[in-house]
């Protein structure tokens, strides 16, 4: 869908009056225009919540929920990267069922359809505008935590690449390779058939199958022929709309196949140090895949080939290796950190840490290889 939809949507959605809901950056952006004049202009009344947050706080939820509660919307619409969207998300959950955002945390605890919302990414990244998950900062605990449901899903998602032109080389950088590593996980992770769901308990992730495979295939290959570029030349139309296109294919897959270890090692690293999301995933990435590759050969070789590798020539095995390679190059030809120490993190942490991550089960249920906390110190230390 294109930008013009939104009001459309709110139309849909029956919309009078639509909460925005932002931040400073992009308010002083402009980009809130993009959608405020369109809806405007169709005798949609907008209220804006502008103090979104990167990587929102717990806080910030209650804050953005109060505004909704006073403003009595009768849509809302989460205009930015994954954190507004999310913070839109939570929002729409409490005001549907009442209680707090804590309420929510964990898996499959929203009762029934939240209250109506679209969600326009400024990002190519997090896949939030289609995915099942909002994610928030509890900062008490020093840890990201999850709400994870499928009644999550926007009732409508507007992607138009052109709302991504204005992201500095970092935030492109950060939000496109946490795209890839949606993709990555979601290729690589546990097999439908053999998901470790224990009796009883309910989760929207449901490891590989093939529908996943084909979303995680194209963004793998959108995402390794547009990042570069989009990171360098920012006002590269065709690498914005790869991109896009790319970091929602890949919401797609993750959100239904699920992600895995990348992910919860990143939870308490962000929780600590206050890194984003993508910059902790992207430097993480590589020491997972290495991790995982004896579990997933044939995936890892394929991702190679997606990726543009030269693999002539090259055993399975060599082919494999090659990903973890490719990947390391592209994370640093962009900028992200290589190693923990590089964001703060000390090596008195990686112990704490891993016990931390070793507690997040509905992400590490769907790796491939099963881990230890120890397996998951070792890979800390691989990345230290
Ligand atoms: N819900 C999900 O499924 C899901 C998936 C992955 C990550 N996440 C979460 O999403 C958050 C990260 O989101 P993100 O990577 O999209 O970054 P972000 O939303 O945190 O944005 C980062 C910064 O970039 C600015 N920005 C965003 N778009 C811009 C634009 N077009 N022009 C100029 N500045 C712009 C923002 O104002 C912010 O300051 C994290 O909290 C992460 O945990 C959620
Ligand atoms: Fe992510």
């Amino acid at each position: 869908m294109v930008r013009t939809d939104s009001p459309r949507e709110a139309r849909r959605l029956g919309a009078k009056r639509v909460l925005v809901v932002t931040d400073p950056v992009l308010l002083q952006a402009g980009l809130i225009d993009e959608v405020h004049a369109p809806l405007s202009l169709e005798g949609v009344l907008v209220e804006i919540f502008s103090e979104g947050e990167p990587e929102p706080s717990l806080r910030a939820a209650e804050k953005c929920i109060e505004t909704a509660r006073r403003v009595r919307p009768d849509a809302l619409l989460g205009l930015g990267g994954g954190s507004n969207m999310d913070l839109a998300k939570i929002t729409a959950t409490v005001l549907a069922h009442g209680g707090g955002p804590r309420d929510y945390v964990g898996d499959d605890k929203v009762p029934g359809p939240i209250f109506p919302l679209i969600c326009v990414p400024t990002t190519a990244g997090t896949g939030s505008e289609v995915s099942a998950a909002s994610v928030l900062t509890d900062s008490d605990n020093h840890m990201k935590v999850g709400v994870l449901s499928n009644w999550l899903r926007p009732h409508a998602a507007v992607v138009d690449p052109l709302l991504t032109v204005s992201c500095p080389p970092k935030v492109t950088a950060d939000s496109g390779i946490d795209a890839l590593t949606h993709a990555i996980e979601a290729y690589t992770a546990v097999d439908n058939e053999t998901f470790p769901l224990p009796h009883g308990e309910r989760t929207v992730y449901q490891g590989r199958h093939p529908m996943g495979d084909l979303l995680a295939e194209r963004a793998i290959a959108l995402v390794g022929r547009h990042l570069r570029r989009a990171v360098a030349h920012g006002s590269d139309l065709e690498a914005r709309e790869g991109m896009a296109l790319g970091a929602t294919l890949a919401g797609m897959a993750f959100s239904n196949v699920g992600v895995a270890a990348v992910h919860a090692l990143e939870y308490p690293v962000g929780g600590a140090v206050h890194c984003s999301h993508g910059a902790g995933n992207g430097l993480l990435l590589p020491a997972v895949m290495c991790f995982n590759l004896p579990a997933r050969l044939p995936q890892f070789a394929a991702i190679a080939r997606l990726l543009g590798e030269d693999v002539m020539g090259l055993t399975e095995q060599q082919t494999a290796e090659r990903a973890v390679t490719a990947v390391e190059r592209l994370r640093d030809d962009i900028g992200v950190p290589r190693r923990l120490r590089d964001l703060g993190v000390t090596e008195g942490q990686l112990r704490p840490f891993a016990e931390k991550a070793f507690g997040i089960r509905r992400i590490l249920r769907v790796n491939p290889r099963p881990v230890t906390a120890d397996d998951l110190e070792g890979i800390y230390r691989a990345a230290f």
